[in-house]
């Protein structure tokens, strides 16, 4: 399986947008609305989104069973009761339960699962008929379009990440829909110079990617089932819990035109299924990303993360499994656990 280098976990940085940032001022969802913050990290964007809609200590908040951790860390800190409703095996909320679980809860959170859109219309009907809003993680999301509008538009609050889709060294932004609530704006910036000491590494790495290729292990990580036990890096620093993205993150952003991003995460996407081709014991849950969205990375479930771990790094892709870990607020079945157990990303 030739699978080339070039495919890394994280966007490189090409010295064409570094040139251009400076000077880039394009405006895309969700940075062109009126209520869109930016934030140093998306869960610093779930942290102030959850205060802003007014959310208590105390108050019961809908959740995915399937979850990074960093998403559900500022809820925690925050008090709020966390219920876990189950995700299935194709990624997607078991919608009989989330009914079931609804009457009396405060807010409905859903997760686009690595960039494929969740079923807005009868979530944001179930949130609508219990009064609570909606709240959308588009952290895999960015510049996704689905039915014609984009991911994170129909709920009362989204969130996304910069960088998880672009080459930049921090960012989360926060968009709010309500037309009154007040404008939010971070008491500081991520520091520059850590931010450029961030787009360095993202640099070389597209250089290392591109010059010697096959080698490049840059941040490869293991796909080993982990301990359920909270790790430092899905964390909210509460330090950190009103600082903004940094400037020179918003200019990368700005500078990179959402379609190529499009295009290129659909080419890469297409690439890695065609050369995957169909392994024995390995399930792509997901399927084919439809037009307008924007894949994050190809989800597979396989019988041995390590085996098909070690094979996809000997081939130069960065293969690594994601959230091997759920978060000590969160009271998981263990019936549900399987996704945990099972899911690999290839990026
Ligand atoms: C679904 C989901 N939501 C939120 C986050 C938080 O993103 P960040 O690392 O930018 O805080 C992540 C990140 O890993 C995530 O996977």
């Amino acid at each position: 399986m030739p699978a080339r280098a070039r495919v890394l976990s994280r966007p490189g940085l090409r010295p064409g947008l570094l040139l251009r940032a400076p000077f880039a001022r394009r405006s895309w969802f969700p940075l062109d609305q009126p209520g869109c913050s930016a934030w140093h990290l998306a869960r610093v964007a779930v942290w102030q989104g959850l205060r802003a809609l007014g959310l208590r200590p105390g108050d019961r908040v809908l959740m995915p069973a399937y979850h990074c951790g960093s998403e559900l860390d500022p809820a925690a800190r925050l008090g709020l009761s966390i219920q876990l409703y189950p995700i299935g095996a194709d990624l997607a909320p078991d919608l009989g339960a989330l009914a079931r679980l609804a009457p009396g809860a405060r807010a409905l959170y859903v997760t686009h699962f690595f960039g494929f859109p969740q079923p807005l219309g009868e979530l944001a009907a179930l949130a609508r008929a219990h009064g609570m809003p909606l709240i959308e993680d588009c952290a895999h999301a960015l510049h996704g379009v689905s039915g014609g509008a984009p991911l994170g538009s129909a709920g009362d609050a989204a969130i996304f990440s910069l960088r998880k889709s672009l080459p930049a060294p921090d960012g989360g932004l926060l968009l709010l829909r309500d037309p009154a609530a007040p404008a939010l704006r971070a008491a500081r910036n991520f520091p520059p110079r850590r931010a450029l000491g961030g787009a360095k590494m993202l640099a070389l790495e597209h250089l290392a990617a591109r010059t010697v290729g096959k080698r490049v292990r840059v941040g490869a990580e293991i796909a080993r089932p982990a301990p359920r036990a909270l790790v430092a890096d899905i964390a909210l620093d509460p330090a950190a819990a009103d600082l903004g993205a940094a400037a020179l993150s918003l200019a990368l952003a700005r500078a990179e035109d959402p379609a190529r991003v499009r295009a290129r995460r659909h080419a890469n996407y297409r690439e890695l299924r065609a050369r995957l081709g169909a392994p024995a014991g390995a399930r792509f849950p997901l399927g084919d990303p439809a037009p307008g969205l924007a894949p994050w990375i190809l989800p597979a479930i396989v019988g041995d993360p390590e085996a098909v771990r070690d094979a996809m790094i000997r081939s130069g892709v960065q293969a690594f499994r994601v959230w091997g870990e759920t978060h000590p607020a969160a009271d998981l079945d263990p019936g549900e656990t399987f996704v945990f157990d099972a899911l690999g990303v290839i990026p």
